[in-house]
């Protein structure tokens, strides 16, 4: 059976096109199956900003294919597990979501790792810096993601 996983920001172009990016290349894509969202709609259509692609590229992860979708209440039906960037993201998916179920499937994604930093920084108004820090953050979530995955 295929696990499906979604990864879910604001708006789809900075830190969840990565997250779904970087998890990808550290599954078996036959066993996992994994997406990305976002909450808001205003970019749904559009390639990942463009810092995101560079700053995967830096890491050999290319995002460019991808294209901005902006989540919905059918993905509650589809995916098994749901993790939200920030708690904005978590709590907007809270309200979204209809019953215990679904929301028992929404996770913060730095949940997954034991640091400080328990949120994914908004990196939209910010410097490539911000991105490379974004990238190294969701880089350790994935991780461990994989290695759980690995073990079932
Ligand atoms: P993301 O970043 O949630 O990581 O994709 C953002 C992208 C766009 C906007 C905000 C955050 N925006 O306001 O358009």
């Amino acid at each position: 059976m295929t696990t499906k996983i979604l990864m879910v920001c604001l708006g789809n172009i900075c830190r969840s096109p990565l997250a779904e990016g970087i998890l990808k290349s550290k599954i078996d894509s036959a066993k996992v199956f994994v997406d990305s969202a976002g909450t808001g709609g205003y970019h749904i259509g559009k390639k990942p900003d463009n810092r995101s692609i560079l700053i995967g590229k830096e890491y050999g992860i290319d995002i460019e294919h991808q294209r901005c979708r902006q989540f919905s209440s059918q993905d509650f039906k589809d995916f098994d597990v749901i993790y939200a960037m920030d708690r904005n993201n978590y709590k907007a998916l809270v309200h979204f979501a209809q019953n215990a179920d679904e929301i028992s499937k929404i996770r913060l994604l730095l949940d997954e790792v034991d640091l400080k930093v328990k949120e994914v920084p908004d990196p939209y108004y910010d410097d490539m810096e911000k991105f490379d820090e974004v990238f190294h953050l969701i880089d350790k979530a994935c991780t461990a993601i994989a290695e759980n995955l690995n073990k079932i």
